[in-house]
């Protein structure tokens, strides 16, 4: 998954242009973008979206963002998505592993109830939306099978914080967010899913969006969400590993093949070792590519 969409569940319009974005993966939000008053409604055009959307032959992923696990509504979010077999759920404002076995819990119910293959829903927490999420980020690791993937929010952290902003005047996170970004991508590599960054608001500002993607693949970030169909090309250019890079990590993995017993090796002059093997058979793994 390289690239994420948001789509508000409430406008037909924008799901039906979604499925043309070219994202990885759609994110159905019942959340955030929609207001109370519009929950019923969109509850039920994600339920129809995702029913005509499903049977296609080549489709993105489908995700829902549910409302967070206290908010009053998730349940019914649940009981109206849950028929209509979303490939995985997005938990927002979640504080720990612990939020994460208790949504399990509720989808393995709906799954019985729907004839649905038992932990097959997969869920996506958004991991640093509240204060206190920051000291859970270490209890994702083995906390459910069906975690697929972390991320990370600024927005609702900014407002949990009382800041008056998450970002410096150069455009860069100030520090709280740093810090969150980063323990996301530690805690998604200890619990062996990917981390996913979070979403560049300003989608007029193209530079800025193609800066951050290239920060986070750096840093170790598979995908990144996105708000606009026109993010969607700059984030999969970005997570798309290049000709090059498949090419250098096809030789280490083939240099180590034919030397079993090296610990330590002469790559063109450099030094590569076991660090080295393991990111080369991650991002071959990655993509799919022997
Ligand atoms: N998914 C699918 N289609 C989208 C879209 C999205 N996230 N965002 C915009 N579009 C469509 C619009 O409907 C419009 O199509 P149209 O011309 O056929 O009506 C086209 O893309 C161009 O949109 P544009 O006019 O540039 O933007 P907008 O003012 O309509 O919408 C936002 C701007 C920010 C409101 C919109 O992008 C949006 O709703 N994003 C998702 C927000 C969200 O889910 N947030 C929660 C997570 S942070
Ligand atoms: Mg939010």
């Amino acid at each position: 998954m390289r690239s994420l969409l948001f789509v508000p569940a409430d406008s037909p319009r924008k799901l039906a242009k979604s499925l043309e974005s070219g994202a990885d993966a759609l994110i159905i939000d019942l959340e955030d973008a929609v207001s109370l008053a519009a929950k019923p409604a969109a509850r039920a055009g994600a339920h129809d979206f995702l029913r005509a959307a499903r049977t296609a032959a080549r489709r993105p992923m489908l995700i829902v963002r549910v409302n967070a696990l206290d908010s009053g509504l998730i349940d019914a979010d649940l009981d109206a998505i849950m028929p209509a077999a979303p490939d995985a759920i997005m938990l927002p404002k979640s504080r720990h592993g612990a939020d994460v076995q208790h949504l399990s819990v509720k989808l393995a119910v709906r799954e019985a109830e729907n004839d649905l293959p038992d932990g097959g829903v997969k869920i996506i927490p958004i991991a640093t939306e509240t204060a206190g999420a920051i000291f859970g980020l270490s209890s994702y690791a083995g906390a459910s099978e069906r975690l697929a993937g972390l991320t990370w929010g600024a927005e609702d952290l900014a407002a949990a914080l009382g800041a008056e902003t998450n970002r410096l005047e150069d455009g860069g996170y100030a520090d709280p967010y740093r810090l969150a970004r980063a323990m996301t991508l530690f805690a998604a590599r200890a619990a062996d899913i990917e981390p996913i960054d979070t979403v560049f608001p300003n989608f007029r500002d193209d530079a800025g969006l193609r800066a951050e993607c290239a920060a986070a693949r750096r840093d170790g970030f598979t995908g990144k969400m996105a708000i606009h169909p026109c993010q969607v090309a700059a984030i999969n250019a970005a997570f798309t590993p290049s000709p090059e890079a498949l090419d250098h990590a096809r030789k280490i993995v083939a240099a180590f093949a034919e030397n079993p017993d090296a610990g330590v090796l002469n790559l063109d002059g450099a030094m590569i070792d076991r660090p080295h093997l393991k990111q080369a058979e991650r991002l071959l793994a990655r993509t799919g590519t022997p």
